[in-house]
Protein backbone atom coordinates (compact mmCIF):
# COMPACT_ATOMS: atom_id res chain seq x y z
CA UNK A 1 0.00 0.00 0.00
CA UNK A 2 1.54 3.32 -0.90
CA UNK A 3 2.47 5.44 2.04
CA UNK A 4 0.37 8.94 2.52
CA UNK A 5 2.42 11.61 2.21
CA UNK A 6 2.94 13.39 6.07
CA UNK A 7 1.99 16.80 5.87
CA UNK A 8 4.66 18.78 8.70
CA UNK A 9 3.12 21.35 10.52
CA UNK A 10 5.20 24.85 10.39
CA UNK A 11 5.03 25.86 14.09
CA UNK A 12 6.49 29.82 14.07
CA UNK A 13 6.65 32.00 17.16
CA UNK A 14 8.82 35.30 17.95
CA UNK A 15 10.10 36.98 21.01
CA UNK A 16 10.90 40.51 21.80
CA UNK A 17 14.11 41.73 22.56
CA UNK A 18 12.74 43.77 25.22
CA UNK A 19 14.89 42.89 28.26
CA UNK A 20 16.13 39.38 29.88
CA UNK A 21 13.67 36.50 29.84
CA UNK A 22 12.31 35.06 32.52
CA UNK A 23 10.81 32.20 33.77
CA UNK A 24 7.00 33.45 32.75
CA UNK A 25 8.70 33.61 28.96
CA UNK A 26 10.18 30.03 29.54
CA UNK A 27 6.89 28.05 30.80
CA UNK A 28 4.31 30.51 28.58
CA UNK A 29 6.19 30.41 25.71
CA UNK A 30 10.24 28.98 25.23
CA UNK A 31 9.54 25.20 26.40
CA UNK A 32 6.73 24.56 24.45
CA UNK A 33 8.75 25.96 21.16
CA UNK A 34 11.94 24.01 21.93
CA UNK A 35 9.78 21.01 22.74
CA UNK A 36 7.86 21.54 19.32
CA UNK A 37 10.82 20.94 17.63
CA UNK A 38 9.85 17.41 17.39
CA UNK A 39 6.47 17.77 16.02
CA UNK A 40 6.93 19.78 13.03
CA UNK A 41 9.04 22.52 11.25
CA UNK A 42 9.83 25.54 14.24
CA UNK A 43 10.38 29.30 13.21
CA UNK A 44 11.60 31.08 15.62
CA UNK A 45 12.48 34.40 15.25
CA UNK A 46 13.55 37.65 17.78
CA UNK A 47 11.10 40.35 17.47
CA UNK A 48 13.70 42.98 17.02
CA UNK A 49 11.00 45.51 14.87
CA UNK A 50 8.40 45.04 17.97
CA UNK A 51 11.10 45.61 20.92
CA UNK A 52 11.77 49.26 19.58
CA UNK A 53 8.22 49.77 20.74
CA UNK A 54 9.82 50.15 24.43
CA UNK A 55 13.62 49.84 23.45
CA UNK A 56 14.92 53.14 22.38
CA UNK A 57 18.35 52.42 23.37
CA UNK A 58 20.72 51.33 19.96
CA UNK A 59 23.16 49.49 22.81
CA UNK A 60 20.07 48.05 25.25
CA UNK A 61 18.42 46.63 21.66
CA UNK A 62 21.61 44.84 20.62
CA UNK A 63 22.78 43.79 23.60
CA UNK A 64 19.09 42.30 24.35
CA UNK A 65 18.97 40.76 21.14
CA UNK A 66 22.48 38.66 21.42
CA UNK A 67 21.25 37.44 25.05
CA UNK A 68 17.80 36.24 23.64
CA UNK A 69 20.03 34.27 21.18
CA UNK A 70 22.03 32.69 23.87
CA UNK A 71 19.35 31.70 26.42
CA UNK A 72 17.15 29.97 23.39
CA UNK A 73 20.47 28.08 22.12
CA UNK A 74 20.98 27.31 25.62
CA UNK A 75 17.46 26.21 26.38
CA UNK A 76 17.77 23.84 23.83
CA UNK A 77 17.09 25.83 20.58
CA UNK A 78 18.64 23.56 17.50
CA UNK A 79 19.73 25.54 14.64
CA UNK A 80 19.86 22.17 12.83
CA UNK A 81 16.59 21.08 13.22
CA UNK A 82 14.68 24.44 13.42
CA UNK A 83 14.77 28.22 11.76
CA UNK A 84 16.64 30.64 14.12
CA UNK A 85 16.91 34.03 13.26
CA UNK A 86 16.56 37.99 13.81
CA UNK A 87 13.29 39.48 12.39
CA UNK A 88 15.01 42.47 11.05
CA UNK A 89 17.60 40.26 8.67
CA UNK A 90 14.32 39.53 6.47
CA UNK A 91 13.29 42.92 5.42
CA UNK A 92 10.44 41.51 2.73
CA UNK A 93 7.86 41.28 6.33
CA UNK A 94 7.90 45.05 6.07
CA UNK A 95 6.50 44.99 2.89
CA UNK A 96 3.90 42.55 3.64
CA UNK A 97 3.14 45.08 6.91
CA UNK A 98 2.37 47.78 4.72
CA UNK A 99 0.08 45.25 2.02
CA UNK A 100 -2.16 44.31 5.18
CA UNK A 101 -2.63 47.46 6.72
CA UNK A 102 -4.74 48.19 3.82
CA UNK A 103 -7.01 44.65 5.38
CA UNK A 104 -6.75 46.27 8.84
CA UNK A 105 -9.50 48.06 10.33
CA UNK A 106 -9.10 50.83 12.66
CA UNK A 107 -11.83 48.91 15.02
CA UNK A 108 -9.87 45.89 15.14
CA UNK A 109 -6.59 47.76 16.07
CA UNK A 110 -8.57 49.78 18.69
CA UNK A 111 -9.45 46.84 20.37
CA UNK A 112 -6.13 45.10 21.11
CA UNK A 113 -5.75 44.78 24.86
CA UNK A 114 -2.19 44.63 24.56
CA UNK A 115 -2.46 48.19 23.27
CA UNK A 116 -5.35 49.14 25.52
CA UNK A 117 -3.20 47.79 28.34
CA UNK A 118 -0.04 49.32 27.84
CA UNK A 119 -1.72 53.27 27.16
CA UNK A 120 -3.65 52.29 30.27
CA UNK A 121 -0.03 52.23 32.17
CA UNK A 122 0.98 55.38 30.94
CA UNK A 123 2.82 54.12 28.10
CA UNK A 124 3.33 56.72 25.57
CA UNK A 125 0.68 55.52 22.39
CA UNK A 126 2.94 56.17 18.74
CA UNK A 127 2.25 54.16 15.35
CA UNK A 128 4.55 51.95 16.25
CA UNK A 129 2.64 50.32 19.00
CA UNK A 130 -1.14 50.73 17.33
CA UNK A 131 0.19 49.16 14.24
CA UNK A 132 2.13 46.16 16.28
CA UNK A 133 -0.58 43.80 15.45
CA UNK A 134 -0.51 44.07 11.94
CA UNK A 135 3.73 43.50 11.87
CA UNK A 136 2.82 40.24 14.11
CA UNK A 137 -0.01 39.54 11.20
CA UNK A 138 2.95 39.91 9.16
CA UNK A 139 5.40 37.95 10.56
CA UNK A 140 3.03 35.21 10.62
CA UNK A 141 1.49 34.67 7.32
CA UNK A 142 4.96 35.41 5.25
CA UNK A 143 5.66 32.00 6.26
CA UNK A 144 2.57 30.18 6.01
CA UNK A 145 2.57 29.52 9.63
CA UNK A 146 0.12 26.77 10.83
CA UNK A 147 0.70 26.84 14.81
CA UNK A 148 1.73 29.95 17.33
CA UNK A 149 2.76 29.07 20.37
CA UNK A 150 2.45 31.77 22.70
CA UNK A 151 1.66 33.05 26.34
CA UNK A 152 -2.39 33.87 26.66
CA UNK A 153 -1.89 37.34 26.13
CA UNK A 154 -0.95 36.62 22.86
CA UNK A 155 -3.92 34.96 21.45
CA UNK A 156 -6.09 37.80 20.68
CA UNK A 157 -3.02 39.03 17.84
CA UNK A 158 -3.57 35.24 16.72
CA UNK A 159 -7.29 35.99 16.32
CA UNK A 160 -6.30 39.35 14.38
CA UNK A 161 -3.83 37.47 12.62
CA UNK A 162 -6.81 35.23 11.24
CA UNK A 163 -9.45 37.78 10.15
CA UNK A 164 -6.82 40.15 8.55
CA UNK A 165 -6.03 37.54 6.43
CA UNK A 166 -9.39 35.82 6.09
CA UNK A 167 -9.98 39.87 4.78
CA UNK A 168 -6.83 39.64 2.15
CA UNK A 169 -7.77 35.84 1.47
CA UNK A 170 -11.53 37.42 0.38
CA UNK A 171 -10.71 40.21 -2.10
CA UNK A 172 -7.32 38.21 -3.28
CA UNK A 173 -7.97 34.74 -3.21
CA UNK A 174 -6.81 31.89 -0.44
CA UNK A 175 -3.71 33.63 -0.13
CA UNK A 176 -2.53 33.40 3.18
CA UNK A 177 -2.66 30.34 5.57
CA UNK A 178 -5.07 31.00 8.56
CA UNK A 179 -2.87 29.92 11.83
CA UNK A 180 -4.08 28.74 15.27
CA UNK A 181 -2.71 29.78 18.58
CA UNK A 182 -1.33 27.37 20.82
CA UNK A 183 -0.91 27.59 24.70
CA UNK A 184 -0.35 25.68 27.31
CA UNK A 185 -3.75 25.77 29.52
CA UNK A 186 -1.24 24.83 32.49
CA UNK A 187 0.39 27.25 32.58
CA UNK A 188 -1.62 30.41 31.06
CA UNK A 189 -0.23 33.26 33.24
CA UNK A 190 2.43 32.46 35.37
CA UNK A 191 2.58 35.36 38.34
CA UNK A 192 5.14 37.88 38.99
CA UNK A 193 7.01 38.05 42.61
CA UNK A 194 3.91 40.68 43.32
CA UNK A 195 1.49 38.25 42.10
CA UNK A 196 0.59 40.35 38.54
CA UNK A 197 1.06 38.18 35.31
CA UNK A 198 5.13 38.53 35.60
CA UNK A 199 6.63 40.82 32.57
CA UNK A 200 9.54 42.22 31.86
CA UNK A 201 8.03 45.58 31.96
CA UNK A 202 6.49 45.00 35.56
CA UNK A 203 9.52 44.67 36.90
CA UNK A 204 8.58 41.54 39.07
CA UNK A 205 10.22 39.20 37.17
CA UNK A 206 12.30 35.86 38.18
CA UNK A 207 15.70 35.09 36.29
CA UNK A 208 16.40 31.60 34.80
CA UNK A 209 20.39 32.50 34.64
CA UNK A 210 22.45 35.39 36.35
CA UNK A 211 23.70 35.25 39.91
CA UNK A 212 22.82 32.67 42.54
CA UNK A 213 22.36 36.26 44.54
CA UNK A 214 20.50 38.08 42.27
CA UNK A 215 17.82 35.12 41.59
CA UNK A 216 17.92 34.43 45.71
CA UNK A 217 16.81 38.41 46.29
CA UNK A 218 13.85 38.36 43.34
CA UNK A 219 12.98 34.96 44.89
CA UNK A 220 12.43 36.20 48.22
CA UNK A 221 10.62 39.46 47.26
CA UNK A 222 7.83 37.27 45.96
CA UNK A 223 4.55 38.69 47.62
CA UNK A 224 2.99 36.74 50.80
CA UNK A 225 0.37 37.22 53.19
CA UNK A 226 1.11 38.08 57.04
CA UNK A 227 -0.06 34.65 58.45
CA UNK A 228 2.33 33.88 61.53
CA UNK A 229 5.02 31.23 61.68
CA UNK A 230 2.91 29.44 64.57
CA UNK A 231 -0.60 29.63 62.32
CA UNK A 232 -1.26 26.85 59.12
CA UNK A 233 -0.76 28.61 56.20
CA UNK A 234 -3.75 28.61 52.83
CA UNK A 235 -1.11 27.27 49.66
CA UNK A 236 -3.67 27.81 47.03
CA UNK A 237 -3.73 31.36 47.22
CA UNK A 238 -0.24 31.77 47.92
CA UNK A 239 1.92 33.27 45.16
CA UNK A 240 4.92 31.14 46.30
CA UNK A 241 3.25 27.88 45.68
CA UNK A 242 2.00 28.61 42.33
CA UNK A 243 5.52 29.26 41.44
CA UNK A 244 6.24 25.55 42.64
CA UNK A 245 3.73 24.28 40.79
CA UNK A 246 6.01 25.03 37.42
CA UNK A 247 9.25 23.22 39.32
CA UNK A 248 7.43 20.35 41.57
CA UNK A 249 5.96 17.07 40.68
CA UNK A 250 3.07 15.67 42.28
CA UNK A 251 4.85 14.00 45.44
CA UNK A 252 6.96 17.34 46.08
CA UNK A 253 3.56 19.67 46.09
CA UNK A 254 2.20 17.33 48.67
CA UNK A 255 5.04 18.02 50.66
CA UNK A 256 4.70 21.96 50.26
CA UNK A 257 1.15 21.25 51.00
CA UNK A 258 1.46 19.52 54.51
CA UNK A 259 4.46 22.50 55.29
CA UNK A 260 1.89 24.79 54.29
CA UNK A 261 -0.38 23.25 56.51
CA UNK A 262 2.12 22.27 59.70
CA UNK A 263 2.57 25.58 61.93
CA UNK A 264 6.06 26.60 62.66
CA UNK A 265 7.52 27.47 59.19
CA UNK A 266 6.94 30.88 57.41
CA UNK A 267 7.11 31.72 53.88
CA UNK A 268 10.79 32.19 53.91
CA UNK A 269 11.09 28.47 54.36
CA UNK A 270 9.02 27.98 51.20
CA UNK A 271 10.69 30.49 49.05
CA UNK A 272 13.69 28.78 49.59
CA UNK A 273 12.11 25.31 48.71
CA UNK A 274 11.07 27.57 45.58
CA UNK A 275 14.35 28.87 44.99
CA UNK A 276 16.32 25.19 45.21
CA UNK A 277 13.82 24.05 42.78
CA UNK A 278 14.65 26.99 40.35
CA UNK A 279 18.80 26.70 40.67
CA UNK A 280 18.11 22.93 40.10
CA UNK A 281 15.78 23.21 36.98
CA UNK A 282 18.51 25.46 35.05
CA UNK A 283 21.63 24.62 36.07
CA UNK A 284 22.05 21.75 33.52
CA UNK A 285 21.61 24.88 30.80
CA UNK A 286 24.13 26.87 32.23
CA UNK A 287 27.19 25.65 30.43
CA UNK A 288 25.94 26.16 27.21
CA UNK A 289 25.06 29.58 28.19
CA UNK A 290 28.36 30.53 28.85
CA UNK A 291 29.65 28.75 25.99
CA UNK A 292 27.26 30.92 23.60
CA UNK A 293 28.29 33.80 25.80
CA UNK A 294 31.83 33.40 24.85
CA UNK A 295 31.08 32.89 21.89
CA UNK A 296 29.53 35.93 19.94
CA UNK A 297 30.23 35.08 16.55
CA UNK A 298 28.84 31.81 16.47
CA UNK A 299 25.27 33.22 17.51
CA UNK A 300 25.87 35.97 15.16
CA UNK A 301 26.82 32.98 12.51
CA UNK A 302 23.66 30.43 13.37
CA UNK A 303 21.20 33.80 13.10
CA UNK A 304 22.73 34.95 9.77
CA UNK A 305 21.89 30.66 8.39
CA UNK A 306 18.51 30.71 9.91
CA UNK A 307 17.38 34.11 8.26
CA UNK A 308 19.01 33.29 4.79
CA UNK A 309 16.63 30.30 4.99
CA UNK A 310 13.89 32.47 6.38
CA UNK A 311 14.38 35.01 3.67
CA UNK A 312 14.02 32.26 0.93
CA UNK A 313 10.69 31.39 2.22
CA UNK A 314 9.33 35.15 2.98
CA UNK A 315 10.57 36.24 -0.34
CA UNK A 316 8.87 33.59 -2.16
CA UNK A 317 5.78 34.23 -0.21
CA UNK A 318 5.97 37.84 -1.07
CA UNK A 319 6.74 37.11 -5.17
CA UNK A 320 2.98 35.81 -5.13
CA UNK A 321 1.81 38.09 -2.93
CA UNK A 322 2.99 41.51 -4.95
CA UNK A 323 1.45 39.63 -8.02
CA UNK A 324 -1.67 39.24 -6.59
CA UNK A 325 -2.01 42.36 -5.22
CA UNK A 326 -0.88 44.30 -8.62
CA UNK A 327 2.88 45.00 -7.64
CA UNK A 328 4.45 43.02 -10.62
CA UNK A 329 3.48 45.20 -12.66
P1 LIG B 1 6.91 40.24 28.65
O1 LIG B 1 5.49 40.47 29.11
O2 LIG B 1 7.76 39.79 29.76
O3 LIG B 1 7.50 41.44 27.91
P2 LIG B 1 6.65 39.09 26.05
O4 LIG B 1 5.49 39.97 25.77
O5 LIG B 1 7.92 39.34 25.32
O6 LIG B 1 6.90 39.07 27.63
O7 LIG B 1 6.23 37.60 25.83
C1 LIG B 1 6.99 36.57 25.25
C2 LIG B 1 6.21 35.29 25.33
O8 LIG B 1 6.16 34.82 26.70
C3 LIG B 1 4.76 35.43 24.87
O9 LIG B 1 4.36 34.26 24.20
C4 LIG B 1 4.02 35.59 26.16
O10 LIG B 1 2.67 35.19 26.05
C5 LIG B 1 4.81 34.70 27.10
N1 LIG B 1 4.72 35.21 28.46
C6 LIG B 1 5.17 36.40 28.93
N2 LIG B 1 4.92 36.55 30.23
C7 LIG B 1 4.28 35.41 30.62
C8 LIG B 1 3.75 34.95 31.88
N3 LIG B 1 3.83 35.68 32.98
N4 LIG B 1 3.14 33.76 31.89
C9 LIG B 1 3.06 32.99 30.77
N5 LIG B 1 3.54 33.36 29.58
C10 LIG B 1 4.15 34.55 29.48
N1 LIG C 1 4.08 39.91 20.15
C1 LIG C 1 4.83 38.78 20.61
C2 LIG C 1 5.14 38.98 22.10
O1 LIG C 1 5.22 40.07 22.58
C3 LIG C 1 6.11 38.65 19.84
C4 LIG C 1 5.85 38.34 18.41
C5 LIG C 1 6.08 39.16 17.35
C6 LIG C 1 5.27 37.14 17.89
N2 LIG C 1 5.70 38.55 16.19
C7 LIG C 1 5.21 37.32 16.49
C8 LIG C 1 4.81 35.96 18.49
C9 LIG C 1 4.66 36.32 15.67
C10 LIG C 1 4.28 34.97 17.65
C11 LIG C 1 4.21 35.15 16.25
O2 LIG C 1 5.32 38.01 22.77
Amino acid sequence: MKKSRIHTLRILSGIQPSGTIHIGNYFGMIKKMVESQDDGELFAFIASYHAMTSVKDKAILEKNIFEVAVNFLALGMDPEKSTFWVQHDVKEVLELYWILSNHTSMGLLERAHSYKDKTARGIGANHGLFSYPVLMAADILIYDSNIVPVGKDQIQHVEMTRDIANSFNNTYGEIFTLPVSKVDENVQSVPGTDGAKMSKSYGNTIDMFGSKKGIKKQVMSVVTDSTALEDAKDYISCNVYKLCQLFMDEEELKTMQNRYATPGEGYGHFKLALLDKINDHFAPYAEKRDYYMNNPKMVKEILENGASKARKIAAAKMEIVRDAVGLNY
